[in-house]
């Protein structure tokens, strides 16, 4: 009670897309609950809350529901809660919660006494019930996608992979060597085995998965486990995809580039010779586990990989998130494409916004072979997204200091009309209205993009 649940549950579902159910609203629309509770004392009110929690449990449609303070004391409410719906627990210290509602018309809001010992009381069901916490809108949103940020969390990785079943790592040479170990000990009994991958972009050819297919020896109850940047979690997430036509994966990003983009979203892929991420799946992992602290040995040039998909992510929500410490950058960003990709899980709409500066960014990795890093690809294809959008480019260029690069201008032009958004040889563009407000599928003359290219490219 007062712990905010209403408040968040609407803000939750609007993130998500998805109705929101405010349990004691249904009930107070069809009977005040005072009078509920008058005629029918604290009994009958359970009785109808359990009715219409069950209902909004067993409609196909998912939604987010806010519960009322007590509802997790009905044991119908509890186990309907089990089999339907990922619980959240929004904390609040007893204090605060009677300062909120306290003398307020809730009949169990009348006594500070009283509610501090109803608080007390309902505490370990709180616990019992509980998925995941949540405090804020983006701590929910990382919760419904299964995403846990938290520093440390490496070594608990047994607690935070769902089951109990046997577990495979994968990971690539030199994560295995720094954080191999810590993570086999954080395992324990369950891990069976471990598997390396090639390094970099390696680790994604045909090749390599066949490698890895053959050597899992986990059954449909195992869970494999992708630790590394997301070269490793896109292989590793796909082998799970495939293996055994799919098994349950978790992803423990340890890259800027894993824990803001590359581990989220279910999107896994390989390569194959034509192009990149050709083939693949959608497999969401059934948890990611962000570690902020690994962050603290990756190289610089990886970091900056990283930035630059932080600065695209603060022009997509407005905001100068590339100013933050940089965990608090990895949850906001991971937040944010969490909810995206929650919204449009298949990329069939508005997820195509994550695509701001990447038409321009592939083109000029595309002509470069590959041999310039991805970040100072994108780096430039956000100038000239934002060029073309009429909108200010001074936090790209203080922030991710873009360099042109040398790079044949035709090359790259081809390149750029190969790009898979090109529908009938108009590319489509992710712009900004402004920032905060991308517009998706823009059609420009192509003179005027070929132009914007070309300012990207030197000599
Ligand atoms: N699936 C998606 O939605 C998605 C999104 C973005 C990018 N990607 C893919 O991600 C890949 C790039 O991922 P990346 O940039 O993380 O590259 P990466 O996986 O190759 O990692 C970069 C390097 O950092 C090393 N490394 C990783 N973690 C480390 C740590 N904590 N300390 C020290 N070294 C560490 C790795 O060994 C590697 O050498 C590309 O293949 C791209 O297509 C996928
Ligand atoms: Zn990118």
């Amino acid at each position: 009670m007062g712990a905010g649940k209403s408040t968040l549950g609407e803000a939750l579902a609007a993130k998500l897309g998805r109705p929101f159910v405010d349990v004691d609203c249904e009930i107070e629309r069809e009977e005040p609950i005072a009078r509920i509770f008058e005629t029918g004392g604290e009994p009958a009110f359970r009785l109808r809350e359990s009715e219409h929690v069950r209902g909004a449990l067993s409609s196909d449609t998912a939604s987010v529901i806010a519960l009322g303070g007590g509802a997790v004391g009905t044991d119908q409410i509890r186990s309907a809660l089990r089999k339907r719906a990922l619980t959240l627990l929004v904390e609040i210290e007893p204090g605060e919660a009677w300062r909120r509602v306290g003398g307020s018309d809730r009949p169990l809001a009348q006594d500070e006494a009283a509610f501090r010992t109803l608080y007390d009381q309902r505490r370990p069901l709180y616990e019992d019930a509980a998925d995941a916490r949540a405090q804020d809108v983006d701590g929910a949103v990382l919760a419904a996608g299964g995403i846990h940020v938290e520093t440390g969390s490496l070594e608990r990785l047994d607690e935070l992979i769902p089951g109990d079943g046997p577990v495979e790592l994968v990971s690539d040479a030199r994560v295995a060597g720094i954080y191999g170990m810590e993570v086999q000990l954080a395992l324990g009994a369950r891990a069976h085995a471990s598997h390396e991958l090639a390094p970099g972009e390696q680790a994604k050819s045909v090749e390599s998965l066949e490698a890895l297919w053959h050597a899992l020896r986990l059954e449909r109850g195992g869970t494999l486990v992708a630790l590394g940047g997301g070269c490793t979690t896109d292989a590793a997430g796909f082998a799970a995809a495939t293996y055994l036509r799919g098994i349950d994966w978790v992803a423990v990003p340890t890259t800027l580039v894993g824990q803001v983009d590359a581990a989220i979203g279910g999107k896994t892929a390989i390569d194959l010779p034509d192009g990149k991420n050709l083939i693949g799946a959608f497999h969401w992992p059934v948890r990611t586990v962000i570690d902020p602290a690994t962050l603290e040995t990756l190289p610089e040039a990886e970091l900056e990989n990283g930035r630059a998909e932080v600065v695209k992510t603060g022009l997509l929500t407005g905001e100068p998130l590339w100013e933050l410490p940089v965990h608090g950058q990895v949850h906001r960003c991971a937040a944010f494409k969490t909810a995206v990709c929650l919204r449009d899980p298949h990329d069939r709409g508005e997820r195509a916004q994550l695509n701001l500066g990447h038409t321009f960014a592939h083109a000029l990795e595309a002509a470069a072979r590959f041999e310039l890093p991805h970040g100072r690809a994108v780096a430039l294809g956000l100038l000239a997204a934002l060029r073309l959008s009429g909108v200010d480019t001074a936090a790209v260029e203080e922030t991710l200091r873009p360099e042109p690069v040398r790079v044949d201008r035709d090359l790259a032009w081809a390149a750029l009309a190969r790009d898979k958004k090109v529908v009938g040889g108009v590319p489509r563009l992710v712009l900004l209205e402004a920032p905060g407000r991308p517009r998706l599928g823009v059609e420009l003359p192509a003179a005027e993009v070929r132009a914007a290219l070309d300012s990207l490219i030197a000599g």
